[in-house]
């Protein structure tokens, strides 16, 4: 088994035991930066990130995780592109492919990604599409682990909309064991399709797979709490509506009073407190949002160095 040379552009694609190896990595290098042990493994490496979307989570532990890793990271704004002004994705994939180790991007379309990937000759690294958000789910999952000690038998309740978030958490909990409860209103569920390769995954690892429209009802049993945004990137003229409709989506102290004692909450940030999470929870003794922002750079050094550097 190896991620070298892989790309990561949804956690469907890994394998359980890779995941953990992500994991299992990301605990290392977390320790050697905290203990200020050198761990230059991308020494030389370049690291090209393409953004299409606003970023400050994504782009600084990227940019700040290749400088640690001994590498150096080029932030390209798809607007200095020529990919901005038409030039193909395939040719883009190309070229990168002859200058650089490894490529983030950050866009709407999967599609794109994944056709980014297959032309490209180097590893693609998916840091958020409409679809999927893999790199945060990997940090989420092993913020948990970090909090709980442990996965399999977990309950995750993610309440709100069924987004890119919600997907690749539903893939992710898949992977590991973890039970998933997503709550969201009427015509906002999860995709379809990463449904069902969550449960074809969760077949093998025995998760417990559950979509609902009733936010308190999943709260229940949880031991983590999750939300995200009403209102996606590229969905700001839906805010207004969407605040109405996802009006009892919101996580605060009665979700917290029925969710199991001593549960977690996240959130992948940014958060609009007073809509989809409480400026009391978000605030609260049982909040981990600021563990999970930073462990984003430790599991995404992990990404790097085991697909652009295949050693430790
Ligand atoms: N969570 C996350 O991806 O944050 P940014 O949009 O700031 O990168
Ligand atoms: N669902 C959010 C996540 C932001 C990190 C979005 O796509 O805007």
């Amino acid at each position: 088994m190896s991620l070298t040379c892989k790309d990561l552009l949804s956690i469907h694609d890994l394998s359980t035991s890779e995941v953990y190896e992500i994991l299992e990595l990301s605990r290392e290098l977390k320790q050697k930066q905290q203990q200020g042990i050198e761990h230059h493994v991308l020494k030389g490496k370049t690291l090209g990130m393409i953004f299409q979307k606003s970023s400050t989570r994504t782009r600084v532990s990227f940019e700040v995780g290749m400088w640690q890793l001994g590498g150096m990271a080029l932030f390209l704004s798809a607007n200095d592109l020529q990919i901005g002004r038409g030039e193909p994705v395939r040719d883009t994939a190309r070229v990168l492919s002859r200058y650089v180790d490894g490529v983030m991007i950050r866009t709407f379309s999967h599609a794109e990604v994944e056709e980014l990937a297959h032309y490209a000759s180097i590893p693609i690294i998916n840091g958020l599409t409409d679809l999927l958000h893999p790199c945060q789910a990997l940090a989420d999952i092993f913020t948990v682990v970090e909090h709980k000690g442990n996965l399999k038998g977990l309950k995750m309740a993610y309440i709100g909309d069924g987004n890119n978030m919600a997907n690749a958490l539903l893939h992710i909990c898949a992977k590991v064991g973890m039970d998933i409860t997503v709550a969201t209103p009427a015509g906002y569920e999860p995709d379809k399709r990463m449904v069902a390769q969550a449960q074809a995954d969760a077949g093998q690892s025995g998760s417990r797979i559950t979509i609902t429209n009733q936010p308190l009802a999943a709260a229940e049993g949880a031991d983590v709490l999750y939300t995200d945004v009403w209102a996606s990137m590229g969905q700001e003229a839906e805010q207004m509506a969407r605040r109405r409709v996802f009006a009892d989506f919101q996580i605060n102290s009665q979700t917290l009073a029925i969710a199991n004692k001593g549960a977690i909450v996240l959130h992948c940030l940014p958060a609009h407190r007073g809509e989809e999470i409480t400026n009391d929870v978000i605030e609260g003794p049982q909040s981990v949002v600021f563990d999970e922002a930073e462990n984003r750079l430790h599991v995404q050094k992990a990404i790097m160095a085991l697909l652009m550097g295949g050693r430790r």
